[in-house]
């Protein structure tokens, strides 16, 4: 398998005098069309990567490659990566459609690569795979959080990202809404074969979603895996603890939820 990303000694002080680094020494390999998700708990540097990554913020020491290119010091806008927050950061005075198509008509324009109709009817199949074209008319104080979150994949995806990547994405989301937009998510990656990053601290979605999950700790890698390998052999007791020991709670309170559920159908 090709490499898509490879993440190269990354460290990042925000101060220079700062005794601990909020990224210290981070290697790691994404293989094309991999999901692989980044779990850890808060503050151990999850978000600070993923801005290093998409170009918003430059690493004190280290290196990025995208394709094999050096992108290092390259403007977010040349990376071509898709970003999903968990906040969804629509824009409120347009509809679901006007949200998606919105930048990539401004673009198109600029490099002459498509015409306003052409980017429309893209937008209308995009928001069609995500279940949600009936609502192109709506505003996004119309929908809910799970629309909403739908409209922002629409509308990272109709840019043909090279890698997408998401922020805790279903953290604002109930559990029947976290588990359907999941399987949107899965079914994209399916449909396009879109290398993708995931960050969580929900061990579980981790789990459930990834092909690999790298788990942090304290600005660390401590390790990349299967979630076979990571339940099989954890590197260390805070993977076995963190990780794993979570993991298994997680799953219980999921299928006491699931029993309750089918009680009150
Ligand atoms: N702009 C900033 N200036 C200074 N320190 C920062 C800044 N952003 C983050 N940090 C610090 O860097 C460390 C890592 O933060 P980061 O936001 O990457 O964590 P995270 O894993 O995304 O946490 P969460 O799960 O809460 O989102 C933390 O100690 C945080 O306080
Ligand atoms: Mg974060």
């Amino acid at each position: 398998m090709e490499i898509k990303l490879s993440i190269k000694n990354l460290t990042k002080k925000y101060d220079k005098n700062a005794s601990h680094p909020a990224l210290d020494n981070v290697s790691a390999d994404i293989y094309e069309g991999e999901f692989v998700s980044i779990l850890g708990p808060s503050g151990c540097g999850k978000t600070t990567l993923l801005r290093i990554l998409i170009g918003l913020l430059e690493p004190t020491e280290g290196n990025i490659y995208l394709d094999g290119k050096d992108i290092t010091t390259a403007p977010a806008a040349a990376r071509s990566m898709g970003i999903v927050f968990q906040n969804y950061a629509l824009f409120e005075n347009m509809t679901v459609l006007g949200n998606v198509v919105y930048a990539a008509y401004l673009k198109a324009k600029k490099e002459k690569t498509a015409t306003k109709s052409e980017i429309t009817s893209r937008a209308l199949e995009m928001l069609g795979l995500l279940g949600i074209r009936e609502l192109k008319d709506k505003y996004p104080s119309e929908l809910s959080g799970g629309q909403q979150q739908r409209v922002a994949i629409a509308r990272t995806l109709i840019h043909n990202p090279s890698i997408m990547l998401f922020d805790e994405p279903m953290s604002a989301l109930d559990v029947a809404t976290r588990l359907q937009l999941r399987d949107v998510i899965k079914q994209i990656q399916k449909d396009f074969g879109t290398t993708m990053i995931y960050i969580t601290h929900d061990q579980e979605e981790a789990f459930a979603l990834s092909d690999r999950i790298i788990v942090m700790d304290k600005a660390h890698i401590v390790q990349i895996g299967t979630p076979k390998e990571i339940i099989s052999s954890p590197a260390d007791e805070y993977v076995k603890d963190f990780v794993v020991g979570n993991l298994y709670k997680k799953i219980d309170s999921l299928s006491k939820y699931a029993a309750s559920g089918a009680q009150n159908d």
